[in-house]
């Protein structure tokens, strides 16, 4: 019997595998705190228990925040893996992956890849694309609760007047013009329901994304989950994608 010897070849960078754990961290926090938001009422919590709750997620949020606008930054200035070129399901090597891909299965020999498959690229995108619009939207309703980036400006503009503005805090009606409290909360309506249904499909995508690298991992047996702490995949024969 021939026994093949594997060879582990560098595929994360450290800041890519830093921002993966520090997200997967954030996102369960922001769900659970999320969820226990959503659910408030059905729990019966008090309005101060709701901004203990509100404080944390938006402290939790700050930080998703900054690893992801690092993370974003990175696709520009990382390693080859780690850049746009090698995440994006588009373009010339995009096209060439995926037809190997189709042309390996059709004479049922799978072709294996360093970086992300072509199905992997998908939903990296989309993953990234969500995860940007949950901190954008995160970001405006921070601020409409007080908290930075522009809890300031609008406080500014509900305020009943400049020395007012001081008074203003959640679950309040102090120092509160009712008419312009309640153009922001129209004004913030969308972005709320955004980042509900983003929320949703997170809670979708994540699932298939955990349980595709599972499959992966226990079908191909090249370390898919393991590189997300070493860096390194593991091949016997050298991946399409490598140099
Ligand atoms: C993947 C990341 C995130 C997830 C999964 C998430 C999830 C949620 C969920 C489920 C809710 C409850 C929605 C509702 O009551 O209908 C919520 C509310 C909220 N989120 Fe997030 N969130 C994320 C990121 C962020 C970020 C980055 C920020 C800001 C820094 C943020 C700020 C807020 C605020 C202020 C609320 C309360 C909205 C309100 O006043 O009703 N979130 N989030």
């Amino acid at each position: 019997m021939t026994q093949q010897t594997l060879r582990a070849y560098p595929v994360w960078d450290r800041t890519v595998r830093v921002f993966h754990w520090v997200s997967v961290l954030c996102i369960a926090l922001l769900t659970v705190f999320g969820v226990l938001l959503m659910t408030s009422d059905a729990l019966d919590i008090s309005n101060d228990g709701k901004v203990i709750l509100k404080t944390l997620h938006v402290y939790v949020g700050y930080v998703f925040v900054i690893t992801l606008a690092w993370r974003l930054v990175w696709t520009f200035l990382g390693s080859r893996f780690s850049r746009w070129r090698a995440i994006l399901p588009i373009g010339k090597v995009y096209k060439a992956q995926f037809q190997a891909t189709i042309e390996g299965h059709k004479i049922g020999r799978r072709v294996r890849f360093l970086g992300h498959s072509p199905l992997a690229r998908m939903m990296v995108t989309a993953l990234l694309l969500l995860m940007t619009a949950q901190a954008v939207t995160g970001l405006v309703l921070s601020s409409t609760f007080y908290m930075p980036p522009f809890g300031n400006q609008i406080k500014t503009w509900i305020a009943e007047d400049p020395a007012s503005i001081e008074l203003i805090k959640p679950y309040s009606k102090e120092g509160i013009n009712e008419a312009a409290y309640k153009e922001m909360r129209e004004w913030r309506q969308p972005y709320r329901s955004a980042h509900e249904w983003i929320f949703y499909l997170l809670m979708i995508l994540i699932p298939v994304h955990i349980a595709a690298a599972i499959y992966i991992d226990v079908t191909q047996r090249n370390a898919v989950i393991s590189a997300m702490f070493t860096g390194e995949k593991l091949f016997e024969e050298k991946p399409f994608d490598a140099d």
